[in-house]
């Protein structure tokens, strides 16, 4: 298939190949999110936790699709407390009781892998650990949605409803996406909607679920960085996210964590 064929709202349907080949992509972003646990302590930048996984990007043969990305120049993502998604790696030092999420998305064999986790600095307050508990629960109960013959929105209503039962927030303003052979491409995810709206979830549809949830409003603005979404009441915010595959019996992972580190608290 040539980008002629495809529209912009086509949403490809993948075959063993792109299976395997997106196996191999979220097992390395994975091991990325992975390696990165025994750094990320008090006082580390998150710079030098960029230049890691960068590094570690290379060895494994594969490059970061986040370079080159409209004007972008960093491996990962680097969101601190209140930020919600899209910070970017600076000289600045992590502190005691922050919480972080930090995304990676690598391009292997041309396959993209895609996930984040949030990480605990130090001993963070319970309001915190407890909004990272709920995002968590709610990534999984949106990936325990998706089956084929579903729809899209039952994963948004699957979100959205656990958030809201504890009081918070689902940020509209950023959502999941289509993966596979280009980083971002259709279907679009949002995180908050109702069952059986959308298109058709179909074996085949690649996609990230990467929901964001804030203690406060959902409300985001972008700094004058251009990148930086934080939550404009400067509550704070939470997110995890997973590349995932429709199969002809539910979904597929692609991007669990070979080493069993998929929240926090992790074992140091
Ligand atoms: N990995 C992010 C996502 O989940 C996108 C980051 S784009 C960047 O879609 F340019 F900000 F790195
Ligand atoms: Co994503
Ligand atoms: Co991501």
């Amino acid at each position: 298939m040539t980008a002629a064929d495809l529209d912009e709202r086509t949403i490809v349907i993948h075959d063993a190949e792109g299976f395997a080949g997106m196996r191999r992509a979220g097992r390395l972003a994975a091991e990325v999110l992975d390696m990165l646990v025994p750094h990320v302590v008090p006082g580390v930048t998150t710079l030098a936790l960029d230049q890691l996984a960068h590094d570690f990007i290379l060895e494994r043969g594969a490059v970061p699709a986040t370079i080159f990305y409209r004007g972008y120049s960093h491996s990962l993502c680097t969101s601190v407390n209140h930020v919600i998604c899209h910070g970017i790696p600076s000289a600045k030092a992590l502190r005691d009781g922050d919480i972080v999420n930090i995304d990676v998305t690598v391009v292997l064999d041309g396959w993209h892998g895609d996930t984040s986790r949030m990480y605990f600095v130090g001993e963070p307050s319970l309001k915190a650990r407890r909004l990272v508990d709920i995002t968590f629960e709610c990534l999984w109960r949106g990936i325990k949605a998706a089956r084929p013959g579903g729809h899209l929105g039952d994963i948004g209503e699957a979100i959205q409803t656990h958030a809201e039962k504890h009081r918070c927030s689902v940020v509209r303003d950023f959502c999941g996406h289509g993966l596979g052979r280009r980083f971002h491409m259709p279907p679009n995810v949002v995180h908050a909607g109702r069952a059986g709206t959308g298109p058709e979830l179909v074996p085949g549809m690649f996609f990230t679920i990467e929901p964001m949830l804030n203690l406060g409003r959902p409300d985001s603005k972008i700094l004058e960085d251009g990148w930086t979404a934080v939550t404009r009441d400067r509550s704070l915010s939470a997110q995890f996210e997973h590349s995932v595959g429709i199969t002809e019996e539910g979904v597929e992972v692609f991007t669990l964590s070979p080493a069993g580190l998929d929240r926090p608290p992790y074992p140091s």
